[in-house]
């Protein structure tokens, strides 16, 4: 009997244009394109099995070992069944011989290496581990089928999902068509294009139960007048200057923009009845230090050194060039202390050692410590240091998340 199992990986992606608004709820076709940076699935990943087997009696999902539902016409089913309807288009009605995979249910069972508590969002690098893996299970994988044609059904699980089928530098298409077959991701560049640049998460605590993102969207679309504005007069213009700017490493052009971008996603938000608030104090402060830390550098002539960008949640992504990356560090542990111990995550930049992380916090010379207050120790509960990464990965049949018999280990 031969076994039909596939097993993928896949990254996180942090937008620097933002999606926000959808056009088409069920399709999820969004309202302006975006475009976002792939970040390393060394940190941050979610990974993903896939079998398929006719002694299988249901589709059964598997999150971190507990059983999900797949809802009937909810967003996993429809990703299952667009998978096995391209895998009966492509290979089976084309080739009599090749197993009839797509009449198989499957066991799929998927693990995210980052704690949900980190306030990360999983969805992205989750659906797009879904269809990378069933995409190998199926064998739609290029040259047959492209990473942009398995993101149109990553898209349908998770809008920002369909990001994560590419590495590096990603614009997800907003298209024009009502069946969204022309919504899709496109690589604006790899990651070896541009692989200078770092990111630095700073997970912000938060005790607030948030709006999530699918529903807040809505309620934007519905009541805000300056999403309109957002969306005809402002995003066209910055996704073409961010591309140029990526193109072309201009770290200042991508820095202004990517604060530009994140300052009006959250207005937006602030324009929405009633409004939402993603952010919080700790993570104003955050953009007050970056702020100040950019007139500093600009002032000495040397241009932007940071770009903070925020999500629907109060931490804050910092992206900065691999040489700054060390001083960003140092301030954010000057003004926002790390737990004694913990979060050695960041402890690479300075040797390795073992030693209190917050011995390393400093204020450069001449940097105005009055734009934000120091705060006490856990208001920003950890720090990832990461840098752009790669597209999916397939992984080794050893580093199956399933069983002999098809069930999680
Ligand atoms: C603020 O992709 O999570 O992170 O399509 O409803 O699943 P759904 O929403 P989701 O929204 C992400 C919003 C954002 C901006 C972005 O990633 O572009």
């Amino acid at each position: 009997m031969s076994v039909y199992q596939a097993t993928a990986s896949a990254p996180v992606n942090i937008a620097v244009i933002k999606y926000w608004g959808k056009r088409d709820t069920k399709l999820i076709l969004p309202t302006n394109s975006s475009l976002s940076v792939t970040l390393d699935q060394d940190h941050l990943r979610s990974t993903t099995t896939s079998r398929a087997d006719p002694s299988f009696t249901k589709d059964t999902l598997w999150l971190n070992g507990k059983e999900d539902e797949i809802k009937p016409g909810g967003r996993l089913e429809t990703c299952i069944r667009e998978m096995k309807k391209l895998r009966k288009e492509i290979i089976e009605d084309k080739d009599a011989s090749a197993p009839k995979l797509s009449e198989y249910k499957v066991h799929i069972a998927s693990y995210n290496n980052f704690p949900t508590a980190a306030g990360l969002a999983s969805s992205a690098s989750g659906f797009a581990a879904l269809v990378s893996s069933l995409a190998q299970l199926y064998s739609l994988v290029p040259p047959v089928v492209s990473p942009s044609t398995l993101s149109l059904i990553a898209r349908q699980g998770s809008g920002s999902a369909c990001r994560s089928l590419y590495g590096g530098f990603v614009a997800w298409e907003q298209g024009q068509l009502a069946d969204g077959s022309d919504s899709l991701a496109i690589e604006v560049a790899p990651q070896s294009h541009w692989p200078d640049i770092h990111a630095l998460i700073c997970v912000v605590s938060d005790t607030k139960k948030g709006t999530s993102s699918t529903s807040g969207m809505q309620r934007t679309v519905e009541t805000s007048t300056l999403l309109q504005h957002r969306i005809k007069n402002v995003v066209p213009a910055r996704m073409a200057a961010i591309s140029t700017a990526i193109k072309n490493k201009d770290f200042d052009t991508f820095a202004r923009i990517t604060m530009a971008d994140s300052n009006s996603f959250h207005a937006v938000c602030l324009d929405t009845e009633p409004p939402i608030f993603y952010m919080n104090d700790v993570s104003r402060a955050i953009i007050n230090v970056i702020v100040e830390l950019n007139r500093l550098s600009v002032e000495k002539g040397e241009g932007y050194k940071a770009a903070y960008t925020y999500d629907a949640g109060p931490n804050a992504v910092i992206y900065a060039r691999e040489k700054d990356i060390k001083e960003i560090i140092q301030l954010v542990l000057a003004y926002f202390p790390q737990t004694a111990g913990e979060f050695k995550d960041v402890l690479g930049v300075f040797g390795g050692s073992v030693q209190d992380v917050n011995v390393h916090g400093t204020i450069p010379e001449g940097f105005n410590d009055k734009v934000a207050n120091k705060w006490e120790v856990g208001s920003v509960k950890g720090l990832i240091h990461t840098k752009v990464g790669d597209g999916p990965r397939a992984l080794a049949p050893d580093e199956s998340l399933l069983n002999a018999n098809g069930i999680p280990k």
